[in-house]
């Protein structure tokens, strides 16, 4: 397929969808160290810088892809909802739509715009295809199902005016196995800029690697290995538990701050969830319909809903693993030492939880009393 990307960030779903044959004709981004990112690493491609600014797409394209800005519709975000500053770019994506007869489409986002305000965000976009002459899906998909030790529900829709999109995002369900037992067998992850409400525990594996925190700035996740250590892994890891290769995003380095990476690498579609996509838009498999209820719209299935060209809504039953593929434990993944989690951030983290109610694994707060010591006296 010939694909045009808008929102395209480092690439996550132009990367993806190459490794399963298909191209991008077009990346739109209007962020300086991604858009540096994007021209280093699609060297052939036409970029334009504003999806504001785009007046019609290549002609011949066959798929439109839009991990449009969620910063309004996270819950970690402003919550202002799709009439927000950010999240309503997405009608951009609408007008674009019109200016060209595109077969496929694929979006992106955060789960959370299911539930906030009532689902209203989804209500527009579902709306809107069904006006605009598309049959649409959508399902929420874990990348952890790809081989990365990575918990990352993302929210994903596919969309066709030729084809069945059921076929492509629904047809696929896996079962993954069960979890580790003991927590200390394993390596860790959580989120060291939380402890109050949430932290994100995640055992063989790391939580969502995210593009903003409490703290503000984008931070890596902290990780607890086997060996009772606390670190924070490298950014060449981050890129590669988001499936990308490692490096991916060292040329924002020369026009940002180091720590921009983490941002970018925190906004990225896991490019393995968009090769698996790619892999079945090329080759569609079968999804059976035929025990899916049909009901009245929000509140919104939280898993997965389909609607057929009339715009009817029906509940589908399938899970966030399409697939569960071969992968290292969290331990061995990483191949890059990290950093000792700070004795500051060590500590604010254990104020957090003094604060909270939250339940934490036995003997996880007395070993990071005892690492926030060690590091304090180092
Ligand atoms: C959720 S991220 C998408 C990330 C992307 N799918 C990836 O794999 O890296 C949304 C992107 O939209 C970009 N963006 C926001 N407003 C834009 C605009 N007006 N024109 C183009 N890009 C914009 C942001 O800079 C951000 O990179």
């Amino acid at each position: 397929m010939r694909v045009a990307g808008l929102f395209s960030g480092i690439g996550g779903f132009e990367l993806g969808l190459r490794t399963s044959g298909h191209e991008a004709s077009l990346l739109v981004e209007n962020f300086p160290p991604a858009l540096h990112v994007l021209r280093r690493r699609f060297p052939d491609v036409k970029v334009e810088e504003d999806v504001r600014d785009v007046t019609a797409i290549p002609t011949g394209t066959d798929l439109l892809v839009a991990g449009f800005p969620c910063q309004d519709l996270s819950s970690v975000g402003r919550k202002a909802g799709i009439t927000g500053s950010k999240s309503s770019l997405v009608a951009e994506v609408f007008r674009i739509l019109k200016t060209g007869d595109v077969p496929w489409v694929v979006l992106e986002n955060v789960p959370f715009l299911l539930s906030l305000n009532k689902g209203s965000a989804l209500s527009f976009v579902t709306q809107t295809l069904t006006a605009l002459g598309y049959r649409w899906c959508y399902r929420v998909v874990d990348s952890n199902a790809f081989g990365l030790p990575q918990r990352r529900n993302r929210w994903f829709l596919v969309a066709s005016r030729v084809g069945d999109p059921r076929d492509v995002l629904l047809a696929d369900q896996a079962t993954p196995p069960s979890v580790v037992d003991d927590y200390r067998s394993a390596a860790c992850g959580f989120y060291w800029t939380e402890g109050m409400r949430a932290f994100g525990w995640t055992v063989d594996g790391v939580p969502p690697i995210k593009c903003g925190s409490s703290v503000g700035v984008a931070s890596p996740p902290a990780i607890r290995t086997p060996s009772g250590e606390f670190i924070t892994p490298d950014i060449r890891d981050a890129e590669r538990l988001q499936g990308f290769p490692e490096d991916w995003t060292a040329p924002a380095e020369e026009v940002a701050r180091p720590g921009q990476r983490w941002r970018l690498v925190g906004n990225a579609v896991s490019p393995p969830v968009a090769q698996w996509l790619g892999e079945r838009l090329a080759l569609p498999g079968f999804y059976d319909p035929s025990n899916d209820r049909p009901i009245e719209g929000p509140p919104w299935p939280r898993q997965a809903a389909w609607a057929d060209y009339d715009g009817r809504i029906h509940a589908a039953k399938v899970s966030a693993f399409p697939a569960w593929l071969p992968r290292d434990p969290l331990a061995t993944f990483l191949r890059h030492g990290g950093r000792p989690l700070s004795a500051r951030a060590a500590n604010g983290f254990l104020s957090r939880t003094r604060k909270g109610s939250l339940r934490f694994p036995a003997g996880f707060l007395a070993d990071l009393e005892e690492h926030a010591r060690s590091m304090t006296d180092a």
